[in-house]
């Protein structure tokens, strides 16, 4: 039997530029490589924006830039008027080098002294991770340097490393105070590894608490930012995934044909024949796109309030700062592969090797869950559905780019694509490595023009106007 299938969700953009020129480019530039389609990011801040203004929410929404290295997603959100997240002195170069002025930049997550001294002479807001930090800044500033306080270890929330912990709110406002006009409290924020609203609205009282002793203190923030957090949806058919999913739960507890390479277990715990618990690819299986996660957010009463989010907000005033990085990514990313040979094993396994390593397309510890999409390169052989394990380029037994069995439409031939969707959330720039000396593979944006696909190396991407050829330059970012 071969394994089910689970296709992935692909936006209608990103779908034509499949059909229609894809092969090109690989033809072009070889394989691996990743192709970016700022369109896409456009539309799913559209979604977010409308979430928000029908609610009337005030807000700010800054991109959080470390979903994926692209410049052009940068340049997008520059040109889309929204703000930036940076969270590092690289991401820092690529958010001025896209035109943004300092008003419209966020720092956030732990800094070292050496980025904390950069960032206190530009006008920055600096998303405060920890005391050492304010402490720093206060001795450190020459003139107002705006701040949030990020709150951790927020009960009934997940441990985190991040944060000044809640208990320690009174010795920041104590720090603020001592420093006086060399800092300018901007507001509190957060941002939970989690997808809960639960949590995040438990996030939000907490915060609403601490709102009420700074400004009994006399300190004026106006800002509740609730970090990111807004989930993808990575599959097309929800059905397809808990088949395959049963199918491997069933595979794993020793009944049915084997679809787990060696003793991956994906975070099941796996006792005899039974299999419990929560796998590491559960995200590929949400299907409520990111805007409406948000919208229902902001419906919901916050609890101790017994009124809304978004009412809690205007009552008090307070402008909402969200930080997506994922979400605004959604759909908007694909890398490119190519099969270099296929083998089988004595048992009849099919092993489909790659020219990517694992990492080019998942961060080491996930399983991607839905299936690539297999373009053939020449015409292409009757359907004859397949279930294969993906193998990648680096010589180490580890770099499976599958763990699972995947089905494909046909046993791919040497030089065939093998398409990924949906990897520019983390996904193809979180752990890229460069180990066996292969060049991380290069970055391109594609736009459609009136007349096709304008194509061009990442960091050179410009909104597409007049032009009108599905042009493809020589040397990628
Ligand atoms: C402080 C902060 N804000 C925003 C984000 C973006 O989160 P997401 O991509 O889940 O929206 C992150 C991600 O780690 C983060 O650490």
């Amino acid at each position: 039997m071969t394994p089910p299938s689970i296709p992935a969700a692909v936006a209608p953009l990103v779908g034509q530029y499949l059909d229609t020129a894809v092969t090109a480019l690989a033809a072009e530039h070889g394989t691996p490589l990743h192709v970016v389609f700022p369109q896409v990011f456009a539309d799913n801040l559209r979604e977010i924006r409308t979430a928000l203004d029908t609610r009337a929410v005030e807000h700010r929404i800054f991109y959080a830039h470390k979903v994926n290295r692209s410049r052009a997603f940068a340049r997008a959100a520059f040109e889309a008027g929204i703000d930036i997240d940076i969270a590092s002195p690289g991401e820092f170069d690529n958010a001025l080098a896209a035109g943004f002025p300092a008003d419209r930049i966020e720092a956030t997550g732990p800094k070292g002294e050496s980025f904390l001294r950069r960032l206190i002479t530009t006008g920055v807001t600096v998303n405060v991770d920890n005391l050492w930090e304010l402490e720093r800044i206060g001795q450190l500033a020459e003139r107002p340097v705006p701040v949030l306080l990020r709150v951790g270890d927020i009960p009934g929330t997940a441990t985190s490393r991040f944060g000044i912990p809640l208990s320690h709110l009174t010795r920041a406002f104590d720090i603020l105070d001592a420093v006086g006009s060399r800092m300018m409290l901007r507001g509190l924020s957060f941002h939970l590894d989690t997808a809960d609203a639960r949590d995040r609205l438990r996030a939000v009282a907490a915060c609403a608490v601490l709102l009420e002793q700074a400004w009994s203190r006399g300190f004026e923030p106006s800002v509740l930012d609730i970090g990111g957090g807004l989930r993808q949806v990575f599959t097309a058919d929800a059905t397809g995934f808990d088949t395959y999913t049963r199918a491997l739960r069933e595979s794993l507890g020793g009944r049915g044909r084997r679809m787990a390479w060696a003793n991956a277990a994906f975070g099941y715990q796996v006792e005899g024949d039974t299999v419990r618990g929560t796998p590491v690819f559960h995200k590929y299986g949400n299907t409520v796109p990111p805007a409406a996660a948000l919208g229902e957010l902001l419906d919901t009463p916050v609890p101790g309030h017994r009124r809304s989010l978004s009412a809690l907000l205007s009552d008090n005033m307070l402008q909402l700062w969200l930080e997506p990085g994922k979400a605004l990514v959604d759909r908007a990313g694909i890398t490119v592969a190519s099969v270099e040979f296929t083998k089988e094993l004595a048992d009849g396994t099919i092993l489909v090797h790659l020219d990517i390593s694992r990492d080019t397309v998942t961060p080491a510890d996930q399983e991607v869950l839905v299936d690539p999409r297999l373009v053939a390169i020449g015409p292409p052989p009757a359907p004859e559905p397949v279930g294969v394990f993906l193998a990648g380029r680096l010589c180490l037994e580890r770099d499976m780019v599958s763990n699972r069995a995947v089905r494909l439409p046909f046993r791919p031939r040497a030089g065939d694509l093998l398409v990924f969707a949906n990897t520019a959330g983390y996904n193809s720039d979180l752990s890229a490595a460069s180990a066996g000396l292969h060049p991380l593979p290069p970055k391109f944006a594609a736009a459609r023009g009136p007349s096709g696909f304008v194509v061009v190396p990442d960091a050179e991407y410009r909104p597409v106007e007049e032009e009108s050829c599905a042009r493809t330059t020589a040397s990628p970012n």
